[in-house]
């Protein structure tokens, strides 16, 4: 694999004469380029947050934990904009790693979830329900967030993934007056077009310590060099609101393109990345999952740390490698996230 990865001549992540205190820097460069290319640049950060509590149960889940329905505001260029985020942690009065979880709606993604499981490995979930953010459709960016700002018309205006992820950091902003959440355990996570979203919030907001990307496909963790399934040409005419008006440019011109997605993967450095895919997901590109997240792996290195420890094999089904501050899996079956992703990832979290 790694000589695979070497052919690809993929663009520089790091520049000739790198030393390790040019990183942060650099890592701000890697985020400008794929904010004016590929995601859109999202609107600053808003000064504070405004929370209502609509439930607040110390009884949740038949006792065990604190499920809370929440509000979040805050001001935009067009007014407040509110949505809700559902909260579930451990409630033995201790601090808890908790995943901000970027979720599809609930008949897809709140069924599987092993929400009681999670609570009593000792984890808490934020999720927030994507389309509350953004609907997820050609709507002309006129519901939900992207009314609230003023557009550019330039080809850099954000597209939905960037305002899912901007989303997500307004949900760490939540928690990081939530007596239950271990902010230095702060994870990130999305399935799919919402892996690609984790890792675009991962990449922007550095409060997520870990960000996990699960079957993140096309423009999520795979290179799009000489990837398999979705190319670049195909989810820029499927799914055109989902970026910047900029991404276009590079539809069929993958080779010529001056960043990959290891820009994406390896902003994430000296944070812990998680990559995960299904066996059965050629759409996505296993085998380029598994690139993007060692070429984020050689960044981690060269920072002076353990990236992704991976004999240089065909990756073994089912087996986390997970030593290092990058990890990989490739689960057995198709396009998911399964429970077995979940203990996965608890797994790695609670080893760090
Ligand atoms: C489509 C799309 C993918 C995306 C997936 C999903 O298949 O082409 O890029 O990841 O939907 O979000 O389920």
């Amino acid at each position: 694999m790694k000589e695979i990865l070497a052919k690809m001549n993929l663009p520089k992540v790091l520049e000739d004469g790198f030393v390790k205190s040019d990183w942060d820097k650099r890592r701000r460069e890697l985020v400008d380029i794929l904010a004016n290319e590929e995601f859109g640049i999202m609107p600053s950060a808003p000064d504070k947050i405004d929370v209502e509590v609509k439930l607040d149960n110390k009884e949740g889940l038949g006792g065990g934990a604190v499920h809370k329905e929440v509000n979040i505001s805050f001001d935009t260029e067009k007014g407040k904009f509110t949505f809700p985020i559902t909260y579930f942690a451990p409630n033995d009065g201790k601090k808890h790693p908790v995943f901000v979880y970027i979720a599809f709606t609930p008949a897809r993604a709140f069924k599987p979830l092993p929400l009681e499981e999670m609570v009593e490995k000792g984890f808490g979930l934020a999720f927030l329900d994507y389309q509350d953010i953004a609907l997820d459709k050609d709507d002309e960016n006129e519901n939900g967030i992207a009314k609230m700002y003023a557009r550019r018309n330039d080809g850099t205006d954000w597209g939905k993934i960037g305002m899912w992820a901007f989303a997500a950091s307004r949900v760490a902003d939540f928690l990081e007056k939530e007596e239950s959440c271990d902010m230095e355990k702060l994870a990130v996570i999305g399935h799919s077009r919402l892996g690609k979203t984790a890792l675009w919030a991962g990449a922007n907001d550095e409060r997520f310590k870990f960000v996990i990307s699960n079957d993140s496909g096309c423009s999520g963790a795979a290179i799009s060099r000489d990837k398999e399934g979705e190319s670049i040409e195909r989810i820029t005419t499927v799914f055109p609101y989902w970026f910047c008006e900029n991404y276009k440019k590079y539809a069929g011109k993958e080779d010529d393109c001056p960043f990959d997605q290891h820009f994406l993967t390896s902003a994430i450095a000296p944070r812990y990345l998680y990559v995960a895919s299904a066996s059965q997901d050629s759409w996505a590109c296993p085998r380029n999952e598994l690139l993007g997240a060692m070429a984020a792996g050689e960044i981690y290195e060269a920072l002076g740390m353990t990236g992704l420890v991976f004999e240089d094999a065909q990756p073994k089904a089912d087996h986390s490698y997970n030593e290092g501050s990058v990890a990989y899996h490739v689960r057995t079956g198709n396009h998911f996230l399964a429970r077995q992703d979940w203990l996965k990832y608890m797994d790695f979290i609670a080893s760090k």
